[in-house]
């Protein structure tokens, strides 16, 4: 593995990177990361940059952080490039965020109407804006996350776009808006763009395993997990063929974390949506899964996952 990616003025140490994912990646998880290690970055959920300058009690309570050992980039999400740049002023202001990230690559339709997410990758010339006013202002490392095209690929006028607009980084979901999550990701034009653009490319799409990864850091210059990491968040001690940290011990500390930082009547929200993808490939028995996600009771259920995997 290529031990160093640099963005911006960022030398990371490793160029293997946790994917943003709303709902998902909220603090207690990203801590939970940053401990495991073996990463170049932690990124934030998508948050809306409306959110941020409006102060919205529960955008804050995304954006809070534990400490943590690896940089911090957060992803912003919205349409307008003035409110970017507010947004991009309170993070430089008040937040330690080392990075920013834009999300041009999300295919939910309530984004998409706001002209927000992959939407952007229909007009070039307001990711040029956006890119640009944000680089005016701010010297933070800036990335940018987009698929290869809304309906039809136009990935390779995209990423001449993005780089000439001044942005660091790129990073690629290898689909198109209309695949959402599913279908083959197009991972050739992984090389495609980096014969064509000189800031470091970050590749994304069903990278599962550890053998995946290795295919996957020789066609780009970086690469991002999102589901796999979420089954199994010792994937980044695989990739850099380190000890692999038990499922229990894994549980037992996300549970702790939790626990610090969300109010009683989160926790069993929160910790379902953890275990719907923890669960994943684990023979965790049919009954006990549905009993589960069928409780209400967060100490109940909290039992029920640690009685399974102690
Ligand atoms: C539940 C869910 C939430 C996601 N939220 C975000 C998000 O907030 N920002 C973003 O850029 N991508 C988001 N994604 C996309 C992932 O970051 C990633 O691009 C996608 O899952 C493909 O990578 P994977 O095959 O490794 O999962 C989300 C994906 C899922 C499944």
């Amino acid at each position: 593995m290529n031990e160093k990616i640099t963005i911006g003025k960022l030398e990371l140490p490793y160029p293997v990177f946790p994917a943003p994912m709303a709902g998902l990646t909220d603090p207690p998880f990203r801590k939970l990361i940053d401990e495991i290690g073996y990463i170049g970055a932690v990124f934030t959920e998508m948050i809306s940059i409306e959110g941020l300058i409006r102060k919205n009690k529960q955008t804050l309570n995304m954006v809070k952080d534990f400490s943590s050992e690896f940089p911090r980039f957060i992803q912003l999400f919205g349409s307008n490039s003035d409110s970017f740049v507010e947004a991009v002023k309170i993070i430089g202001g008040e937040t330690e965020f080392q990075g920013i990230d834009i999300n041009m690559g999300c295919p939910v339709k309530k984004i998409i109407k706001k002209g927000a997410g992959s939407y952007l990758l229909t007009q070039p010339d307001k990711i040029k804006i956006i890119i640009e006013k944000i680089k005016k202002i701010s010297d933070l490392p800036l990335t940018i996350k987009i698929r290869i095209g809304f309906n039809k690929i136009n990935i390779l006028e995209i990423a001449k776009i993005i780089e000439g607009s001044g942005a660091d980084g790129l990073i690629v979901h290898f689909r198109l808006r209309k695949q959402k999550f599913s279908g083959e990701p197009l991972w050739e034009y992984g090389e495609k763009i980096r014969e064509m653009i000189n800031i470091p490319l970050i590749g994304n799409g069903d990278i599962k395993d550890v053998v995946t990864a290795e295919k996957r850091l020789k066609q780009t210059d970086g690469i991002m997990i999102g589901r796999a990491m979420l089954s199994n968040p010792s994937i980044f001690r695989e990739i850099a063929k380190k000890d692999k940290i038990e499922d229990k011990q894994i549980i037992k500390r996300f549970i702790e974390l939790m626990e610090e930082f969300y109010p009683k009547d989160m926790l069993s929200p929160r910790i379902k949506a953890f275990a719907r993808y923890f669960l994943k490939g684990k023979d965790f028995p049919k009954e006990l899964k549905k009993e589960v996600f069928h409780c209400k009771e967060y100490l109940v259920i909290k039992e029920k996952l640690l009685e399974y995997f102690m």
